[in-house]
């Protein structure tokens, strides 16, 4: 391991992860051609720095088949005694509609299989239609499925304040839920991380670098045309900038980063991703990976050495007052998807 032990966080007594998460949208198309060959075995220099904890999705490609792969190559290189070292947090992502046992089921035996592990760590679960509450039937067989050793933890990702309160209500034990949070996007910090620190939830966050562009590569850049974002991503992220307050606001956020970054000697993405890995409830963030294409890991292993002081803080602050309120605009977490 090469990253300091602060890299680590206990999201459950047994379960611990990098506090920056890799994340595998990257691989599922619309970002890149992955050569699978290539990306699994970037995977292991990945988890050799110390990047240990995978973010992934029943409907991201390949990714669930990337984990088994890579699983099995681990193995055979260093012995199964090690496979505990590493962690795959999956999604389920189900198609609206009446949640029996079976259907459920299926699901999990599916990411099982495909991910060639006994037990997933952590399941996160999305649903679409806060109409109808059939995700409480979801959730109960999930809860069912976690007692007879399938799921070690069961998870959220994209539900907003009101429909978390209503699953913890239900006694459902949830240990984290996944959203959008970054300097462009704070919903999160209206409701969400103060209930989820009020009910031991971490937040695992997406968006944090906007697809690549809180970067060096777009300060002092004019606005790309949609036909220069040439990632999934870049396309998704772009959109919450012009939401937020557009593209001369988000230079003048570039800048303030940029001086942040100087004065540490670190990068404009160090600087995003510590001021997210510092709020409240936070207990990582996700990093998009292009496998085999593009990496970044000798930069953002030292977002564990940043410490951003007052000075830091309060310039970067004074930017993201001039901006549009996302919570008015957009809603809860997630309601971007509803
Ligand atoms: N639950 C959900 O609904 C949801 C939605 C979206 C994403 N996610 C999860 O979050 C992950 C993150 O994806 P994202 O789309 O939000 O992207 P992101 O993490 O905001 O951006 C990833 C991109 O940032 C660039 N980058 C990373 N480190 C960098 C550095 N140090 N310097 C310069 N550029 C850097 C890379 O671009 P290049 O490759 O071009 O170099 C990389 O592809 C996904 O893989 C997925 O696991 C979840």
């Amino acid at each position: 391991m090469t990253l300091p032990a602060t890299s680590r966080f206990q999201l459950t007594s047994d379960l611990g992860i990098c506090r920056i998460l890799n994340g595998m949208w990257q691989v599922s198309g619309g970002q890149g051609r992955i050569d699978p060959a290539r990306a699994v075995e970037e995977m292991f220099t990945y988890h050799d720095a110390g990047f240990t904890t995978w973010d992934l999705a029943d409907h991201y490609g390949p990714a669930e088949d990337f984990i088994s792969a890579f699983r099995r190559g681990f193995a055979a290189r260093n012995g199964t005694a090690r496979l505990s070292e590493i962690q795959a947090l999956t999604k389920w992502v189900p198609y609206p509609g009446r949640m029996i046992r079976r259907l459920v089921e299926e699901a999990v035996g599916t990411s099982l299989r495909r991910m060639g592990v006994d037990c997933l760590d952590l399941l996160q679960f999305h649903w679409w239609d806060y109409a109808d509450n059939s995700y409480l039937d979801a959730l109960r067989h999930l809860a069912d499925l976690q007692a007879e050793g399938k799921i070690r933890y069961l998870a959220l990702t994209n539900f907003d304040t009101e429909h978390l309160q209503i699953i913890s209500e239900h006694d459902f034990r949830i240990v984290s839920n996944q959203v959008q949070y970054s300097l462009v996007d704070r919903r999160p910090e209206s409701r969400m991380a103060e209930f989820c620190r009020g009910h031991a939830i971490g937040l695992l966050t997406y968006g944090t670098l906007l697809g690549g562009l809180l970067s060096e590569k777009y300060l002092g850049r004019p606005e790309p045309s949609r036909a220069e974002l040439d990632t999934a991503s870049l396309r998704k992220y772009k959109n919450m900038i012009d939401a937020w307050g557009g593209w001369a606001l988000f230079q003048e956020l570039l800048a303030a980063l940029k001086r942040a970054a100087d004065r540490h000697d670190v990068s404009i993405p160090n600087v995003g991703v510590r001021y997210i890995l510092d709020r409240p409830a936070v207990a990582g963030v996700i990093i998009g990976a292009r496998l085999g294409i593009a990496q970044h890991i000798a930069d953002n292993s030292r977002v564990l050495g940043v410490v951003l002081d007052g000075d830091d803080v309060a310039f970067i602050d004074a930017v993201l007052r001039k901006s549009r309120d996302l919570m008015r605009l957009i809603g809860d977490c997630g309601d971007e998807y509803r």
